[in-house]
């Protein structure tokens, strides 16, 4: 229920029933903005874990987001010490063998040309800060097969669509994916949504004793290397115009 009163010392909002007055209000679009463009893919972890308590409250918070009809069909693996270094070895070893499995299939074709540009833009920019230069397929291959160690997080999430995988379920997935991003950074844990873990699926489920479900992304996490030079890419967004339309 939101309903706006004025008075003498201007405008109050009555915001579900709490009174928010405009410099309120700009305190909390000021938060909002902070949280939003503060977050960041996090490619450097410190070895140490997130205490448990803030990991329940983290993934209690990412349970708020919405879903059509509020079905929530994401179901949600975390996984942390002995067995999150059980994955990444044979996350490791099933690259070095070759053995891949997706669920929900990838193609680069499915971009266009703008998206490749932008995806271009974004490569030059994250093996520039590693030092890898742009034609060095090798070194590139390399980084990409380290980073099933999680970029060395303590802990990792894996985002299950479950039964089905119809791609409107993928939709309320890829909302949890974001609430969860940002309750990550909001107590201070840093992130990075890896597409790559998908396309080990098979690896994970069997690591995992999971059955069911299609994976969409895994989501390493912990306490950012701040020194990481990685860690400092800063990417840029399209112009507003580019993907938005106001109509009337
Ligand atoms: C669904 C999804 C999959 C991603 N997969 C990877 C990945 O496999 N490896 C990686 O290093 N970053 C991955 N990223 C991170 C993106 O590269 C990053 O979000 C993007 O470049 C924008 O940068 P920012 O998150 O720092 O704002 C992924 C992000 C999303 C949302």
């Amino acid at each position: 229920m939101i309903g706006i009163k004025v008075n003498a010392s201007g405008y109050i909002a009555l915001v579900q029933g709490v009174a928010v007055t405009w410099s309120h209000r700009a305190e909390l679009s000021g938060a909002a903005e902070k949280l939003i463009r503060g977050r960041r893919a996090t490619r450097a972890f410190r070895p140490e874990p997130v205490p448990e308590e803030t990991m329940r409250a983290i993934f209690s918070l990412a349970g708020a987001a919405p879903s059509n009809s509020n079905a929530q069909p994401w179901r949600v693996e975390v996984v942390s010490g002995a067995p999150r270094d059980r994955l990444a070895a044979a996350l490791r070893a099933a690259h070095a063998a070759r053995r891949t499995s997706v669920d929900l299939p990838y193609s680069d074709d499915m971009y266009s040309p703008t998206q490749r540009k932008r995806r271009a833009a974004f490569g030059s920019q994250l093996y520039g800060a590693l030092g890898i230069g742009l034609d060095d397929h090798a070194a590139r291959a390399a980084y990409d097969a380290e980073s099933l160690g999680f970029y060395g997080a303590p802990h990792v999430a894996f985002l299950f669509v479950s039964e089905q995988d119809n791609p409107r379920l993928a939709a309320d997935v890829g909302g949890y994916m974001q609430t969860l991003l940002l309750a990550m950074s909001a107590y201070g844990v840093a992130s990075c949504p890896q597409g790559l873990l998908s396309f080990y699926a098979d690896e994970i489920r069997a690591e995992l004793g999971v059955t069911g479900g299609k994976l969409l992304v895994g989501i390493s996490f912990g306490y950012a290397d701040t020194i990481a030079r990685v860690n400092r890419v800063n990417t840029g967004r399209a112009a507003l115009e580019e993907t938005t339309t106001f109509h009337g």
